[in-house]
């Protein structure tokens, strides 16, 4: 059995880009052969960024929701809020002695805001040592995370390995496992989507809003009685990611036809989106009007993760001592 362990950051309600490209294939990755997964709300990196009380736990019940709602499985697997165990912070502090300076100086997220020190606090420094704790403390194998994160694996697997060295066989070394993009999803104004653009559709809406996002997509001015080139519009090219081969058939011969306005197919897809996803957005009110749900669900994970986590600083706490 492999324990696949991954955090993800809880900077925002997850949006149609994050749920196609991370939630729906990390789910079916955790679901393969005899996996287990560790899967965790990485709310004390979110320190580092939000200092907003009620932002944090806005987004910590919203993600939980999300990943809730499109099913992953809490009776096999593991969710769980990093802050929920506080032992990742001793070992933090452990492995902190055995990082060297250089390498945390030359960390991508400590660089790209180095060229204005005052605003570099030391748990943006140590943010990679946190990390490296973070799957350490659970024996993980594997931890698929995107390009941007492969540089932060590489420093857990250095900062094990010297652990290891100098103390005795201890840690285990994580594989890194580049999750390449499985897909790519438009945003609003057809750049990638994300909520660093403000180009993101919000699925877990309300209908009205939901709508009124979809309807923001941008297109160009062309008349409703001319013919459109589906392959250069927007609104076709998010509604290609959700419909069957025959409905995207159908909308591209709408599109070359004539008499077919952008705004017939902002509605076709607004009701696609309703259709595809009702289901989920059901569940993700459902959790999101009872929160101590989502908060019992994720204690649930806490005290599953609590006993690897125990078991493992016992084992470093020996090594050094303690
Ligand atoms: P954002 O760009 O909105 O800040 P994140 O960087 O937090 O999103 O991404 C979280 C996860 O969602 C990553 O695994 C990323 O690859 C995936 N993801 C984000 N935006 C998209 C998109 N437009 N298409 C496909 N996957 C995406
Ligand atoms: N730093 C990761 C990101 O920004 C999130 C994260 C925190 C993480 N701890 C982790 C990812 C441990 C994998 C393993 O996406």
């Amino acid at each position: 059995m492999a324990r696949i362990l991954t955090g993800i950051q809880s900077t925002g309600i997850p949006h149609l880009g994050n749920i196609l490209g991370a939630i729906k294939p990390a789910i079916r990755m955790a679901d393969e052969g005899d996996n287990e997964a560790f899967f965790f709300i990485a709310d004390l990196h979110s320190l580092t960024t939000i200092k907003d009380r009620d932002e944090r736990r806005r987004n910590i019940l919203g993600v939980a929701a999300a990943w809730l709602a499109f099913g992953f499985d809490t009776s096999r697997h593991v969710l769980y809020r990093q802050s929920a165990i506080p032992e990742v912070t001793e070992l933090t502090w452990y492995l902190n002695c055995f990082t060297p300076y250089p390498m945390l100086a030359n960390a991508h997220s400590f660089k790209d805001k180095s060229d204005n020190p005052a605003n570099v606090t030391g748990g943006l420094f140590t943010y990679p040592v946190l990390m490296a704790a973070d799957i350490m403390l659970y024996d993980a194998h594997r931890v698929p995370v995107g390009k941007d994160q492969i540089q932060h694996l590489e420093m857990t697997r250095d900062i094990g390995n010297s652990f290891n060295h100098l103390m005795g066989e201890t840690l285990v070394i994580p594989e890194v496992k580049l999750q390449e993009d499985t897909m790519y999803v438009p945003g609003t104004d057809g750049r990638k989507m994300s909520k660093s653009y403000g180009n993101t559709i919000n699925i877990f809406e309300k209908d009205k809003a939901l709508r009124k996002s979809v309807m923001s997509i941008v297109t160009d001015s062309k008349e409703l009685e001319e013919p459109k080139d589906p392959d250069t519009c927007n609104v076709f090219s998010m509604y290609r990611l959700l419909a069957t081969e025959d409905q995207t058939r159908d909308m591209a011969a709408k599109y070359r036809g004539g008499n077919y306005g952008y705004g017939h197919a902002k509605q076709e897809l607004f009701e696609l989106i309703l259709d595809t996803f009702g289901k989920e957005r059901e569940r993700y009110a459902a959790l999101m009007a009872n929160p101590e749900d989502i908060d019992a669900e994720l204690e649930r994970g806490a005290e599953k993760a609590r006993v690897v986590a125990r078991s493992v600083l016992g084992r470093v706490r020996e090594k050094l001592g303690y």
